[in-house]
């Protein structure tokens, strides 16, 4: 054969050596996950032929996603070492410095580590959770060390297979993690207990306490603290915390736990479009049936004498279990309540939703109108189709009637949707977390007596363009390319 020229070569080296003696395939040619759900499973439901269908294509989406297999067959989140039923919350269990990327589809120019750490769940309860860091080429601002980004994704699932730690684009991607890591942060991202990690050291099921947002405040903190243990003067000795949407009620849980947990080096979070009420967005939205199959096994393991019976209907029930048989992500989660909604089911009891554990609950994970810890930084868009602005706006009000001192500024992206938010706002985190660090930098100490710092402002008003025209949700995922001919 005759010699290869050197860029083609490196090309296809980056897929397999023996690629030109392979029959090339179309692009969905990575897409390639078999799975199918059972006769019983659909009998369970009694899904139509459609409905099993549109469950089955969406499964393999998410299964043909992940860059490391299953995370029940992954030795990185199965195998603790013994210190993980003992080890305080914080410390680093395990670290996996290098983690090869050729099967994840991240942002050039970035690298990845994969760590688990001890957390605690809503009531104290050590956990051990897994989180990825993604490192920068060159720190932010050309210093020596990289400044540490605690990053808190939105919502992506509620099983350990929804851990973006083994999923190809981290999830949220370009939204959050690569744009921070490649303007010169560190992210260290949390999975959240419950999502990778799957079962504690006795082997028994880690339930992810999803929406329980002190928990995953709990699970932001510690990451950032044993991600600093995991690489000893590699990262910045304060860090930030920045969160969207499930993350972002996250972000704010960890401002409220910090008051107690005292994390060292802790400079203040970023809420972006956060869950602060998540009964209310199920109510704003006529959605509560979707509210309660999602939250169903959080309140299971926050009160041990209820039980799913109380919750949900029979189907309610079915659904619940089948989502911990697929192991459902969000495109199932999305794809098999649409389905059940279209055809009618009802899936909670409704006198449920005025019972005394609904309003117990919303006490425990309530973020707002309590005390936070250092300046809080919460953003919204208006046209928030999924969290409604007025609730956030509602819980700024409410904190800041209540807690007067507290250092909070709101702003309110004008004509920016649930995820468009996160790119409108880019530059003004960049800006928000750089005075962070330079005070930190600079020891400025920000006088803890001020009065009332809480400022409400809106922006878009200044867009180049009509707001109308700009993009909002995405309408695009990254795709992973096997062979050298398929990168665009
Ligand atoms: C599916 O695609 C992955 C690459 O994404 C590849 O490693 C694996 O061998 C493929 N499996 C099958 C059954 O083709
Ligand atoms: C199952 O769904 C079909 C329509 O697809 C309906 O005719 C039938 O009554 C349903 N059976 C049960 C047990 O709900
Ligand atoms: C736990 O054990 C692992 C493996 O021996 C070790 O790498 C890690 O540093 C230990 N962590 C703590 C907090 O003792
Ligand atoms: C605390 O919560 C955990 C789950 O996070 C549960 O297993 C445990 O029983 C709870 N303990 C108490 C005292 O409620
Ligand atoms: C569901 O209910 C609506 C409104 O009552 C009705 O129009 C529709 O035909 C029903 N769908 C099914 C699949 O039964």
């Amino acid at each position: 054969m005759a010699a290869i020229p050197r860029f083609l070569a490196a090309c296809m080296a980056m897929a397999s050596p023996l690629v030109y003696a392979q029959l090339l395939q179309p692009q969905t040619n990575t897409w390639n996950s078999t799975f199918s759900l059972t006769e019983e499973q659909i009998a369970s439901l009694n899904l139509s032929a459609t409905a099993a269908n549109n469950i089955n294509i969406a499964a393999r989406f998410e299964q043909s996603n992940w860059a490391t297999g299953s995370v029940f067959t992954d030795p990185f989140y199965t195998h603790l070492p013994t210190n993980a039923s003992w080890a305080p919350a914080g410390s680093v269990l395990k670290v996996e410095a290098f983690t090869s990327t050729s099967t994840y589809t991240i942002s050039p120019a970035l690298a990845l580590s994969r760590i688990v750490y001890q957390s605690k769940t809503l009531n104290g309860t050590l956990v051990p959770v897994s989180a990825f860091i993604l490192w920068p080429y060159r720190p932010r601002g050309g210093a020596s060390v990289s400044p540490l980004v605690s990053w808190g994704h939105g919502t992506s699932g509620l099983t350990p297979e929804c851990g973006p730690s083994h999923v190809r684009n981290l999830w949220q991607q370009f939204a959050g993690p690569y744009s921070l890591a490649l303007a010169g942060y560190a992210v260290v991202a949390t999975d959240y207990a419950g999502l990778g990690v799957p079962v504690y050291p006795d082997g028994s099921e880690i339930i992810h306490q999803y929406l329980a947002s002190p928990a995953s405040g709990n699970d932001m903190l510690y990451a950032a603290q044993a991600a600093q243990a995991a690489f000893p003067g590699e990262l910045s000795p304060n860090f930030a915390v920045v969160g969207h949407s499930q993350g972002g009620g996250a972000a704010w849980g960890a401002a409220r736990q910090q008051v107690e947990a005292q994390v060292p080096g802790y400079l203040g979070a970023i809420a972006v479009a956060p869950v602060t009420d998540a009964i209310g967005t199920g109510r704003e939205s006529g959605a509560l049936d979707y509210s309660f199959i999602t939250i169903a096994k959080s309140l299971l393991s926050i009160f041990p004498s209820l039980s799913l019976s109380q919750m949900l209907t029979s189907t309610g029930i079915n659904t619940v279990r089948l989502f911990d048989q697929v192991q459902a992500c969000n495109s199932v989660i999305n794809t098999a309540i649409i389905q059940l909604l279209a055809a009618n089911a009802t899936l909670s009891r409704h006198e449920f939703w005025d019972s005394i554990y609904i309003s117990t609950w919303e006490d425990l994970v309530r973020v707002s109108e309590e005390e936070t810890e250092g300046p809080l930084l919460v953003i919204h868009g208006v046209d928030d189709a999924v969290i409604p602005e007025a609730l956030t706006f509602a819980a700024v009000r409410g904190t800041c009637d209540k807690f007067p001192r507290t250092q909070l500024q709101y702003i309110r992206a004008a004509g920016m949707t649930h995820t468009s938010t996160l790119y409108a706002t880019q530059q003004i985190w960049f800006e928000w977390l750089d005075a962070r660090f330079d005070e930190a930098a600079r020891r400025v100490r920000r006088p803890n007596h001020k009065s009332c710092e809480c400022k409400i402002s809106t922006i878009g008003s200044q867009s180049p363009r009509p707001l109308d025209q700009y993009r909002h949700e995405p309408n695009y995922y990254l795709m992973f390319a096997l062979d050298f001919y398929q990168v665009a």
